[in-house]
């Protein structure tokens, strides 16, 4: 079989499970498959992977164009109104919660009141900008204590949906935090080596940067897998919006850091800095988040060898993961297995993730030449 086809049929086959899922899953938030009993567990629509079931389904309603599917999608962000409505539940990641969602939604079909919760939730993302610092608060003191002066490489995720705000309203200013927050993560968190640490603090007064601080990954000083891929697919965003070259190198440093470091069948350990045990648990996720992100930076890259390297490079996870990790079978709802939330608290080790799910699908979109969603 061509690696063509194998992409092809890992395609097809996800979307059809999609298909098969959808009516059991329903109108429901889930984030991991916890146990042998294969069914996706139940999060509270007002956590931060409350999006990705809904974006899943978006992205098999663009293969199938089955009806039922795009009613669910519009049900499952309806049900989203009351976290947006209740507001202090939420914090930086609006982003993850309401692109593939309401954004998705306004996209595809102009609808209005999409729009506006697209434009709520950008509104609610861009209050978070910290002037001194110029840099996004992550987190609400419920999520972490002391946590005014935190700022996480994931945030860089959320950052499509101030420039869409900006797209939409012609107003700058969404853009231009998304800019600025972008320009203090290249210079505190990207490490010489084009490494990052999931967190850093700040004084939130002065702005200041005051070091890197414990987070998902082993210490301060380690690399974290998924916040890799996290930067690679955040610069790879920002260079695509702003057309700056700097972002687009260090998106391509991440990216090549990040193949160097994948063990022999090119699943990645959920730290890269893990030793003896710590080295049980994959991180499928990272691989997938860092699939559609490379798939995202290849064509955007002037020089061709560059450019077909990373997209080699992405076609060499994606056939990993369907090797090492994808089920198209009923026995579990997930389609990626081996994703690791947070292995320092040991919450969900080597379990499917829906985020694992949705980036694989998104990836194997982007080899069809089909637009992404963030
Ligand atoms: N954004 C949180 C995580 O990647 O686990």
């Amino acid at each position: 079989m061509t690696a063509d086809t194998l992409f092809s049929n890992a395609y097809q086959a996800s979307v059809e499970k999609i298909i098969r899922i959808s009516e059991e899953i329903g109108v429901s938030f889930p984030q991991v498959v916890p146990d042998e009993r294969g069914i996706y567990n139940q999060e509270d629509p007002a956590y931060w992977t409350g999006g990705f079931w809904g974006g899943l389904l978006w992205l098999a309603y663009r293969a199938c164009g089955k009806r039922e599917l795009f009613e669910l999608a519009c049900e499952i962000e309806q049900a989203q109104d009351a976290a947006l409505e209740e507001f202090t539940g939420l914090h930086h990641d609006v982003g993850f919660m309401w692109l593939p969602t309401a954004v998705t939604h306004y996209r595809e079909t102009g609808c209005g009141a999409s729009r506006v919760r697209g434009l709520k939730a950008a509104s609610i993302l861009a209050s978070r900008f910290n002037l001194a610092g110029k840099f996004l608060r992550a987190w609400n003191e419920e999520q972490r204590e002391d946590s005014t002066g935190l700022a996480i490489i994931d945030c860089l995720m959320n950052l499509p949906l101030l420039y869409w705000a900006s797209e939409v309203t012609g107003d700058p200013r969404f853009r231009q935090i998304a800019a600025a927050h972008t320009d203090t993560v290249q210079r505190t968190f990207v490490r010489e080596d084009f490494t990052v640490p999931h967190i850093m603090r700040f004084d939130p007064e002065t702005g200041s940067a005051l070091g890197a601080v414990p987070g998902q990954g082993k210490s301060a000083d380690s690399v974290w897998s998924r916040g890799q891929a996290w930067a690679i697919y955040g610069f790879a965003t920002a260079f695509q919006e702003t057309g700056r070259i700097d972002y687009g190198r260090t998106a391509c440093g991440m990216a090549k850091r990040f193949f160097e470091n994948l063990p022999e069948d090119k699943i990645p350990l959920w730290d890269f800095c893990a030793e003896g045990e710590e080295r049980c648990a994959k991180d499928s996720s990272a691989a997938c988040i860092a699939a559609s992100g490379m798939l995202k930076l290849a064509p955007l890259l002037a020089d061709k060898e560059e450019r077909e390297q990373m997209e080699s490079s992405a076609r060499e996870l994606l056939a990993a993961l369907i090797r090492e990790c994808a089920c198209f079978s009923p026995e579990s709802q997930g389609i990626i297995k081996n994703g690791t939330v947070n292995f320092t608290t040991r919450r969900y080790v080597n379990v499917p993730i829906i985020y694992g799910d949705f980036y694989f699908l998104e990836a194997l979109g982007r080899l069809k030449r089909l637009p992404g969603i963030f």
